[in-house]
């Protein structure tokens, strides 16, 4: 922590019933100050509307209320210029905050927490600050939406193998495997604005559990911070904090899919692949073998899932033995939460360059859609065509593949003579559905891989973005 200034040595807030200082073991335990101090714009937005609150109460004077809001100004000023003197005792940006605006303005700057408790004060700053946090990590969201769609858009003609179990399974286009990722992502923006306007209500005049004694007209407060609404039970709004573990379930969601995006990275840009190539500001090289090229993005993506997974049941068991109401057990909230928020939205922010830079080996991508019986599938459908149950047409398309392994051909090697030796079904048109193009067009219905449906869906997602 910066301290230009010397330390102040203010006594504690809550010091009058005490005989004895607190140990400096218990000053540095129970601190949060390193965590919190983040929350500085949030608490100081709450202090200003509570003693706006106050003031339309008939709590504070206007002359009272104006000295306030100053000194609470300048402290945020004094923060973001680094000056601001923190001092040992200060338990938390809260203590921190409260104890300058005396220092600055005098005994009036105690009559800010009047009607208030740091319980439902921290309650309000922590939704701000995720309101806020979320709206940014949205936006990042969005610009790594619009990377993959760029790249989809510039390779709406490259056919690659799709997978399943890892086996090349059945051609797709390259966008529509993209695509698929844009989906994703869209359904986690989701998640977030759900969870956005679930926890829109104001804690504050909730007081310490029991609510406020003080004729604080609470639907203004909330008006003038910006929130739907106000909580309605003192106790749940000092207490819980479900919309911290909503946040790192979307947060856990998100990061999950930018790990498999992530996976494929790593599978992809390998020498077994060379489907693609990382940007190399992006990678990094080994200090022994001279030609390495490391995906090192990906992998630290993929690391770091496994701690914001961590931090989601961090919360939740931190939770799941508390009574009600507030217990400082709580407090252990944002370090998780600040942190899963620092890694997605790192990692999104990354990934996006990643994506944008990321070059396309067209011609191995082209090979590989078209090889290893990835066609068989539409030798069945054409028998089935034929009026062949589906189950029969399999059935000869397996043995089919398995004469081909056994004479080392490859499908699309085939002559009619070849097919008919299998089956007679087979007549001279069956050679015609070898095609890449052609298995990738018939799956034209909505949802499938046809290049008109991925286009159309294209411009339908750029739309949304836009
Ligand atoms: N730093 C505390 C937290 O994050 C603020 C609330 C403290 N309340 C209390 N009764 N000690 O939870």
């Amino acid at each position: 922590m910066t301290n230009k200034k010397k330390s102040p040595k203010a006594e504690k807030a809550w010091s009058g019933r005490f005989r004895a200082k607190t140990h400096r073991l218990m000053d540095a335990f129970s601190s949060s100050l390193a965590v919190d101090r983040r929350m500085y714009k949030q608490d100081i937005q709450g202090s200003i509307a509570h003693s706006k609150g106050l003031e339309q109460a008939g709590v504070l004077t206007p002359q009272e209320t104006k000295a306030i809001i100053r000194g609470l100004e300048q402290i945020r000023a004094e923060i973001e210029k680094d000056r601001f003197p923190f001092a040992p005792t200060d338990e938390d940006i809260h203590m921190a905050i409260e104890r300058r605006l005396t220092e600055l303005i005098g005994p009036v700057g105690g009559k800010l927490h009047t009607g208030r408790s740091r319980n439902d004060q921290v309650a309000l700053d922590l939704r701000l600050y995720l309101r806020d946090a979320l709206g940014a990590l949205v936006k990042t969201a969005r610009q790594f939406q619009q990377a993959l769609l760029d790249q989809a858009r510039r390779h709406l003609d490259v056919a690659m193998p799709g997978y399943t179990h890892l086996q090349r399974a059945q051609p797709v286009l390259l966008a529509h495997h993209l695509l698929a990722y844009v989906e994703m992502t869209e359904r986690d923006k989701g998640r977030v604005r759900d969870l956005l306007a679930r926890m829109d209500e104001m804690p504050l005049g909730s007081g310490a559990l029991a609510g406020t004694n003080y004729p604080v007209d609470r639907t203004y407060v909330a008006q003038l911070l910006g929130f739907a609404g106000v909580t309605q039970n003192s106790l749940d709004a000092v207490s819980d904090r479900d919309f911290v573990i909503e946040a790192l379930a979307a947060l856990s969601i998100l990061i999950m899919h930018l790990s498999r995006l992530s996976e494929e990275l790593i599978l992809w840009s390998s020498q077994e692949f060379r489907f693609v190539e990382l940007p190399d500001a992006f990678c990094t090289g080994s200090s022994m073998m001279p030609q390495k090229k490391n995906p090192d993005v990906p992998e630290l993506v993929r690391g770091k899932t496994g701690r914001v997974y961590g931090h989601l049941m961090a919360l939740l068991t931190t939770l799941k033995g508390l009574p009600l109401s507030y217990n400082r057990d709580l407090q252990e909230d944002k370090e998780a939460l600040f942190d899963a928020l620092d890694q997605v939205s790192a990692s999104l922010e990354i990934v996006t360059k990643v994506m944008q830079g990321l070059s396309v080996n067209r011609e191995t991508l082209g090979k590989a859609a078209g090889a290893g019986y990835i066609l068989a599938t539409e030798l069945a459908d054409y028998l089935t065509g034929k009026n062949v149950p589906f189950r029969e047409a399999h059935a000869i398309t397996g043995r089919l593949v398995r004469w081909c392994l056994d004479h080392k051909k490859d499908l699309r090697d085939l002559t009619l003579a070849d097919l008919r030796g299998i089956s007679t079904k087979f007549e001279k048109d069956a050679l015609d559905v070898l095609t890449v193009e052609g298995a990738i067009e018939r799956r034209s219905q909505i949802g499938g891989t046809a290049r008109k449906r991925v286009e159309v869906r294209l411009k339908a997602l750029e739309k949304v973005l836009a």
